[in-house]
């Protein structure tokens, strides 16, 4: 296990970083005030002010996908060319990346995606820089992709849909995977590795945290979504099965 203070992370004001920060007590976490990744020297400057860093956790992304149809150069600069001065920088230091992905990589009309499934077509401008990072991630001599999905701790809506299937989970559940893998990265024989949990509906998911949930279906709402984005787990299954048998 990689002590949290071996490891910088990045995005830890956010959703998934907030949990991270606080599962891994010691983590070298710089605010995006005092490192914007389209900064390269700010960039520089955090890394060098942490020499005992071996791991990077990319966990920082523009992922306001509505905003990213209006402003796709916000969501390119930081998604696909904060990425980039991102593996500039820990390849150059020869540290071992952990970069954060999406289920959104894939088209979302089949479901059950393995990690060497081909990605594509993406459904919106923010899956497209996620998946352009994933390839210049991919450039990290070690690097680990992990593909994920989560919701706010709590059921934000008064409905859910039906007939929408994800592996998504509230992020309170699947921060601790991501830290786990985080902290056991040097133990994963992948450079691609999907982290959430079953298959279920939206409204299954929802129901678990808001029994008064009330069930929709898409064709209610105006906005194109997918059938099925769920992701085939089983990689980390065994993985952590393989851990605790030990
Ligand atoms: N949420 C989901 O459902 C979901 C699903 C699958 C994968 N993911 C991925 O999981 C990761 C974390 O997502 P999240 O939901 O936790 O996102 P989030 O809450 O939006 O957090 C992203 C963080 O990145 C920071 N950031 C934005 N631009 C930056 C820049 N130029 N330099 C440095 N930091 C910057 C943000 O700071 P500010 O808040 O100050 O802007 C924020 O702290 C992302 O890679 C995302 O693509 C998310």
């Amino acid at each position: 296990m990689i002590d949290p203070r071996h490891i910088f992370l990045t995005g830890s004001q956010g959703r998934l970083g907030g949990e991270l920060l606080g599962l891994l007590p010691g983590v070298v976490a710089p605010s995006l005030e005092r490192m914007d990744l389209t900064r390269p020297e700010q960039i520089d400057a955090a890394l060098d002010a942490a020499p005992d860093v071996r791991v990077v956790a990319h966990a920082a992304a523009y992922t306001d996908v509505a905003g990213a149809e209006k402003n796709r150069a916000s969501c390119w600069a930081v998604n696909v060319d904060g990425t980039r001065n991102l593996v500039r920088a820990v390849s150059q230091r020869g540290l071992r990346l952990v970069h954060i992905s999406t289920d959104y990589v894939f088209a979302g009309t089949t479901g059950g995606y393995r990690e060497d499934d081909p990605p594509g077509p993406v459904r919106n401008y923010y899956s497209l820089t996620k998946l352009v990072a994933e390839q210049l991630a991919r450039l990290v001599p070690h690097h680990l992709v992990l593909r994920t999905s989560f919701r706010p701790r709590e059921w934000p809506y008064d409905n859910a849909f039906t007939d929408l299937f994800t592996s998504q989970d509230y992020v309170d559940v699947i921060a601790p995977q991501i830290a786990l893998a985080i902290q056991r990265c040097d133990e994963i024989p992948y450079t691609v590795l999907h982290i959430a949990t079953e298959r279920k509906s939206i409204y299954e998911l929802a129901s678990r945290r808001r029994p008064d949930v009330r069930p929709s279906r898409k064709a209610d709402v105006a906005v194109a979504l997918p059938d099925d984005i769920s992701l085939d787990c089983s990689r980390w299954r065994e993985l952590k099965q393989r851990w605790e048998s030990r």
